[in-house]
């Protein structure tokens, strides 16, 4: 095995000095090595990719659909796309000049971060949040600028986003919102969308809309940020939630015209386009009437788990925002047991063999927090709530 000369590490890009390895995978691994652990640990859907969505990869494979697409993706899929944004949420696209197709909302979260970020530009995120955006946005040379929001029902209001301007002035380039939010399953209204819209519209700000739970929000319909300002905003989505099809690795961007040809340039240099057969899959998804029923159905399975998840959490004495979206319960540590979420978690791993994540991975405002995912069948989700169960009765601090 090569080991490295070791006076080559102090020349690398020295924005990797800045940038720690993911805690949520991390603890992950941490508790993984622990025998019969039961995880409700990863956003991680539980059911198969449909048939039909399966049925049109292996077209793709038989017709020998191998060979490059164009870098923004193929135009079927980027078609399904702007029919998916049109049909739900009534927001209008250009399939050949304001999508691309990227490697899951993961490759559109760097494309976007990396082409617009300058040596110490800042980016707001609201917190808690999903913690991949600050790794990108220290590696792209910016600043993270932090809102915690957990005083506020886990929402960012409009005074906060304008006082956090007023702080920061033109340092701040851009803004991330992600409705409904992983890790809180909390979302926003239109008219929230609306107020922080007004806000923003008169500053140089550019939105990053992460929208890849919205077909996943229970009681209300969601509202895209495009729906109010378009000029300035980038949606992010993918089926990677919608069709449980983390794997293929689909996410898509949609944005004017003119920033999708610069963003396209770090996209194209970065991955050339996606894979073939997962955007004929994602095209099928999208772009279907069988796909949007796939999605009510799994939406259906999910907001019974949440329903039981939450009510049995509030019953054993956490206080959890409630959760509109995605497939996450953001539930506060109750009073008489470790209070550090990493000690809390830790025990619970150990000792009742359930894992979950510690709040403080996403955050300011999620100390005190643990995330759990529901994306697992009722059985385990009992299973779950009973080892849960038993770890509060044993384990409550005099
Ligand atoms: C808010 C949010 N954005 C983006 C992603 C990444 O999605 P993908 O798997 O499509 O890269 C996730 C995955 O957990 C997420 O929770």
């Amino acid at each position: 095995m090569p080991v490295v000369k070791q006076t080559l590490l102090t020349g690398l890009n020295h924005n990797l000095e800045r940038v720690q390895p993911s805690a949520i995978r991390a603890f992950d691994n941490e508790v993984s090595t622990i025998p019969s652990i039961l995880k409700l640990t990863l956003g991680e859907p539980d059911f198969n990719v449909p048939e039909h969505i399966k049925q049109a990869a292996v077209r793709s494979i038989l017709e020998n659909d191998s060979h490059y697409a164009a870098s923004n993706g193929t135009m079927a899929v980027r078609k399904a796309a702007t029919h998916f944004l049109k049909d739900r949420y009534d927001v209008t696209y250009d399939a050949a000049s304001e999508i691309i197709v990227t490697v899951g909302a993961t490759e559109a979260i760097y494309t976007v971060l990396t082409s617009l970020l300058n040596e110490g530009d800042k980016v707001i995120l609201p917190t808690p949040i999903f913690p991949l955006y600050i790794p990108i946005t220290l590696v792209g040379g910016g600043e993270p600028v932090f809102i915690d929001t957990s005083s506020n029902d886990f929402v960012l209001s409009p005074e906060m986003l304008k006082q956090t301007i007023k702080t920061h002035g033109d340092s701040i380039k851009a803004i991330v919102l992600n409705f409904p939010s992983n890790p809180t399953g909390v979302t926003y209204s239109a008219q929230e969308i609306k107020a922080l819209a007004d806000v923003l519209r008169d500053t140089n700000i550019v939105i990053i809309s992460d929208e890849i739970y919205s077909e996943l929000t229970y009681e209300t319909t969601h509202v895209s940020m495009a729906q109010y300002l378009p000029e300035q905003t980038i949606i992010l989505n993918g089926v990677s939630k919608s069709h449980a099809m983390t794997g293929y690795r689909i996410g898509f961007l949609a944005a004017p015209a003119e920033l999708v040809t610069k963003l396209s340039l770090i996209h194209q240099f970065t991955i050339t386009t996606a894979n073939n057969t997962a955007m004929a899959a994602a095209a099928e998804a999208l772009g279907t009437e069988a796909g949007r029923q796939d999605t009510l159905a799994m939406k259906a399975a999910y907001q019974e788990r949440r329903d039981f998840v939450y009510q049995t959490m509030i019953n054993l004495g956490f206080t959890i925002p409630r959760p509109a979206g995605a497939f996450y319960i953001f539930a506060k540590i109750p009073a008489g047991y470790h209070q550090d979420d990493f000690e809390f978690a830790r025990d619970l791993a150990v000792k009742n063999k359930l894992a979950v994540v510690p709040g403080s991975a996403f955050g300011p405002g999620g100390e005190g927090y643990i995330r759990l995912s529901y994306a697992a069948s009722l059985a385990t989700l009992q299973d779950a709530m009973s080892r849960l169960n038993d770890y509060l009765k044993d384990n409550r601090q005099a």
